[in-house]
């Protein structure tokens, strides 16, 4: 986790009350592990968050590891936070599926890059070997063009539908997802594509150079 001043300040990390771990808390493996299932009890909550605490944030992962994931599963697999191509490149050698291009939403390092502007030099990196994904600050249809544009293969959307689920719901989400589509249905007609994968490099004119 990032050094953030105001949790700090207010000793905010629901995860140390079981909130926002359920990833953790509904693996079979992980319950498995636990003497006690976590609902039975405030202790045994505490035991579950004590097992997630030495779990989570494991610095000892490497770009290696993932070859270790590839032998235990046929499932794509996506390494999330990829900035710099020779990450890229390290992770799509050891079986990478696909790279998140990913800042995690400006959530972490303070002046980190832009996953936007990261973008290119992993996507010349990856080339057809894999998957390249984006997030991180995605909000509008423009900005899906953009990505597209610069060598995703897809966008991630990452705030905006939890705040339609906190202003209404199921029904908030679907309303985000709906603007969304239809922001970059509209932009994509405006430009001049007739769909998605006719965006290529071409939607953009250079301002650098
Ligand atoms: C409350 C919150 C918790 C998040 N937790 C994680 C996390 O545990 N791991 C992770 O890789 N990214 C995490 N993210 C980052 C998102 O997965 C995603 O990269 C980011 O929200 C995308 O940026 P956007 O919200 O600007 O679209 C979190 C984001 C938010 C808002």
């Amino acid at each position: 986790m990032g050094w953030r001043p105001r949790d700090l300040e207010l000793g905010h990390l629901p995860f140390l009350q079981g909130k926002g771990i359920a990833n953790y808390l509904s693996d079979p493996v992980f319950r498995s592990r636990l003497a006690t299932p976590p609902e039975e009890s405030v202790e045994a909550m505490q035991m579950a968050v004590l097992a997630w605490v030495g779990m989570f944030g494991n610095h000892s992962v490497r770009a290696a590891d993932v070859a270790r994931l590839r032998e235990w599963t046929d499932l794509p697999i996506a390494v999330k936070g990829v900035v710099h191509p020779d990450d890229a490149r390290a992770v799509v050698d050891s079986g990478a599926s696909g790279v998140v291009v990913s800042n995690h939403g400006g959530r972490q390092v303070d002046g980190a890059i832009a996953a936007l502007d990261a973008l290119p030099a992993v996507a010349a990196a990856v080339g057809d070997r894999a998957s390249v994904l984006l997030d991180s600050g995605i909000r509008c249809g423009a900005d899906v063009i953009k990505a597209l544009a610069l060598g995703a293969d897809a966008v991630l959307y990452g705030r905006p539908w939890v705040y339609g689920l906190g202003v209404a719901g199921e029904e908030g989400v679907r309303h985000a997802l709906r603007m969304l589509l239809a922001d970059l249905d509209i932009t994509l007609g405006l430009a001049g594509f007739a769909s998605v994968a006719e965006v290529d490099a071409s939607a953009l004119r250079s301002v650098t150079g």
